[in-house]
């Protein structure tokens, strides 16, 4: 499906994929430096700026909306124009979702490390930019369900249900968890007070994850499985399933967030019992995926395209094997408030969004530049194993420390006094999290080599470089 010359508007494209790799690296160098300060506290400087509890916001807001949300944007308005074969609504419009992204990612860059916040975890942005988001997201939804409606295939190709899906959702669960009264240009109030608040914000925050960090990236899923593989999609009935179940079992879930809280307890319960439905689309669709590769899991051995792709599926499940685990109250009651939660989102950020978006990106790249591949197939491939090992350092660190965290803090000694104290666990911590800072700079690193391919495919692009002569067996993976 290779399009003719100006049939689509391919620029809006290049645009968000190389932000992409910009806002990864600046993103994640934020985590590196977070996970530097929890080893060694100094590194704040004494500066409030450069302080844990502003930096974090900074990471988090840098690495899902700026680094993952260019990935979507790139990904869903390439799909959208060559799955329904129609360039985009207007380019004008596509301009602006562009632009204006990028402004709500500068405005806040500068407002979080200065402490202006809401107090809420992933809607940190105080209203003035939550009003921008809103109009730069309606822009996007219209740009993206404006394409679909002017298609010229009858067809809607699943991949669009689960970017549409997301577009939507994220839509109705910014602004009803942002409803808040102003007090100034840099402060508000929530319309919701106490467990209602807590309520409305997990509803969020859970969906934020259900729909930004998953059903958009199974868009990805795809639309470039298939693509690389060179195969159909495993089963397109199932990937209907699945879009239908994902989506009616997801809202529900949000409680597990708060477990042993003043929410009522049927309210966690329901949660709990919708998470641990929730496995099996979740591990339904990932088959669906990972089974695409049938007849063709030779390719396995010469595209690291495919690598990148197939292992962040694999973190996928696991990510979404842990969760449902978690969200069992008694489970909980261990790994809430210990580093095993951090490292099942970075099981779930880290190996299956940052994967599937890194290998999508390397798919679409060189595409957009009229050429066959990147400037260098080695250098992924290099990526791909520094990127896998640094994730496996990052969470096998994470899930210890936290386990042995939670046993910690529950040990009681006879006459029920505790064991240790919370600074002993603290000190036992500490060789975990340097374990996990050198996965962190491993993945960073890995992102450097990607910028680097980037510029030489680019450079190679405006130089008109003849193309490489593929070694034969990428050239048959290719084929
Ligand atoms: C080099 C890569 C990365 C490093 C070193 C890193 C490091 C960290 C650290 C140190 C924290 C704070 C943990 C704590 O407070 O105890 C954190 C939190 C977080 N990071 Fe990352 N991170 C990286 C990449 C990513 C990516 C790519 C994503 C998302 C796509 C992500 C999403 C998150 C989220 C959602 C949290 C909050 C977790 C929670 O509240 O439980 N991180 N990260
Ligand atoms: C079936 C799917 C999943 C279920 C049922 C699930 C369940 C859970 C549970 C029970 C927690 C711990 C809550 C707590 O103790 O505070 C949690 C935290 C989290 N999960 Fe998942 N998870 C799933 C998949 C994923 C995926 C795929 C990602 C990322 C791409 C992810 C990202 C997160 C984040 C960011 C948090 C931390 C929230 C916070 O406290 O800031 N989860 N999840």
């Amino acid at each position: 499906m290779q399009g003719v010359q100006g049939t689509y508007n391919d620029k809006v494209v290049r645009q968000f994929a190389v932000m992409t790799v910009v806002w990864g690296i600046v993103g994640m160098t934020v985590g590196v430096l977070i996970a530097a300060q929890l080893y060694w506290p100094a590194l704040n400087f004494d500066l409030p700026w450069l302080s844990y509890g502003r930096l974090r916001p900074l990471h988090t807001n840098a690495v899902i909306f700026a680094f993952g949300g260019s990935a979507l944007f790139a990904t869903s308005l390439h799909v959208v124009q060559r799955t329904c074969h129609v360039r985009l609504l207007s380019d004008k419009l596509a301009a602006f979702v562009f632009w204006g992204w990028q402004a709500v990612i500068l405005a806040a860059a500068i407002t979080l490390p200065l402490g202006l916040t809401q107090g809420k975890e992933y809607a940190e942005l105080e209203w003035p930019i939550d009003i921008l988001i809103a109009v730069v997201w309606v822009s996007y939804a219209v740009l993206f369900f404006g394409t679909i409606a002017k298609r010229k295939v009858k067809h809607i190709y699943v991949a669009n249900w689960f970017y549409g899906s997301f577009i939507i959702a994220v839509a109705l669960l910014h602004i009803v968890n942002n409803i808040s009264i102003p007090v100034g240009l840099a402060k508000s109030y929530p319309v919701y007070s106490g467990a209602v608040d807590a309520m409305v914000q997990w509803w969020y925050g859970h969906n934020a994850v259900g729909f930004f960090l998953t059903a958009g990236f199974l868009g990805m899923m795809y639309y470039f499985v298939p693509k690389q593989a060179g195969r159909p999609v495993y089963s397109y009935r199932l990937s209907i399933v699945h879009f239908w179940a994902l989506i009616a079992v997801y809202m529900w879930a949000g409680p597990h967030h708060l477990h042993y809280t003043a929410l009522p307890d049927w309210a966690q319960s329901l949660g709990m019992v919708f998470s641990l439905i929730l496995l099996a689309p979740s591990w339904g669709g990932a088959l669906n995926g990972i089974m695409t590769l049938s007849g063709v899991w030779h390719k396995l051995r010469t595209d690291p395209i495919l690598k990148f792709l197939i292992v962040a599926i694999s973190f996928y499940m696991i990510a979404t094997f842990e969760g449902p685990m978690m969200s069992i109250k008694t489970v909980n009651s261990l790994s809430h408030y210990t580093d095993w939660t951090v490292g099942h989102v970075h099981a779930g950020a880290l190996g299956w969004v940052a994967m599937i978006s890194v290998g999508s990106i390397y798919a679409l790249l060189p595409k957009l530049l009229g050429r066959e591949q990147m400037y260098s197939v080695k250098l992924i491939d290099t990526h791909f194993w520094m990127h896998t090992l640094g994730v496996v350092f990052y969470i096998a660190s994470m899930w210890i420390a936290g386990v042995m965290q939670g046993l910690m803090w529950r040990a009681t000694n006879d006459d029920g006094t505790l064991t240790y104290s919370f600074v002993e666990s603290l000190n036992a911590t500490y060789p975990y999290y340097l374990i996990r800072l050198g996965g962190g700079l491993l993945v960073l690193a890995g992102m450097g080599l990607m910028a680097w391919n980037t510029w030489k495919t680019f450079a190679q692009a405006r130089d008109n470089v003849p193309q490489a002569i593929l070694p034969p067996d990428i050239s048959e993976a290719r084929a």
